[in-house]
């Protein structure tokens, strides 16, 4: 089964950011876990958590961003908004129990951890840390 696995190369150096992406970490695997499971509340309640983190995560990455006049930050936040709107998407469709693509859904989930975590949010903490990105 699919699973997200925590290395070295998702740390941003940022023990806060690193510890809620661990957290989401947590939430993509319990989630891919209960998917099978289409009707359980489980799964529900799983895919409103992530929509619940979104909400917290990308607050807590803006206002690091904002105070440290970041210079790509509308750029940064116009990319959460699209998270965040693929996520509200996700949750309607389990709720009214709509059918989901599977392959697009974990490619999304993928690509917010290989693309946005990886390389979007280790320059954020780059730029704040060293100045540079
Ligand atoms: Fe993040
Ligand atoms: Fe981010």
């Amino acid at each position: 089964m699919y699973r997200i696995k925590w290395n070295d190369k998702y740390s941003t150096g940022n023990v806060e950011i690193d510890k809620q992406h661990m957290q989401l970490f947590e939430i993509f695997n319990e989630y891919l876990a209960e998917k099978k499971k289409r009707s359980s509340l489980k799964y529900l309640i799983l895919s409103i958590d992530l929509l619940g983190y979104c909400q917290e995560h990308f607050k807590t990455e803006e206002q690091l961003m904002l105070s440290a006049n970041y210079p790509f930050f509308e750029e940064h936040k116009s990319e959460h908004a699209n998270i965040y709107a693929a996520v509200e998407n996700l949750v309607n469709k389990v709720y009214n129990g709509d059918s989901i693509d599977d392959v697009a859904a974990d490619e999304f989930l993928f690509s917010w951890v290989e693309q946005h975590i990886v390389k979007k949010d280790c320059d954020v903490i780059e730029w704040i840390n060293n100045g540079r990105i």
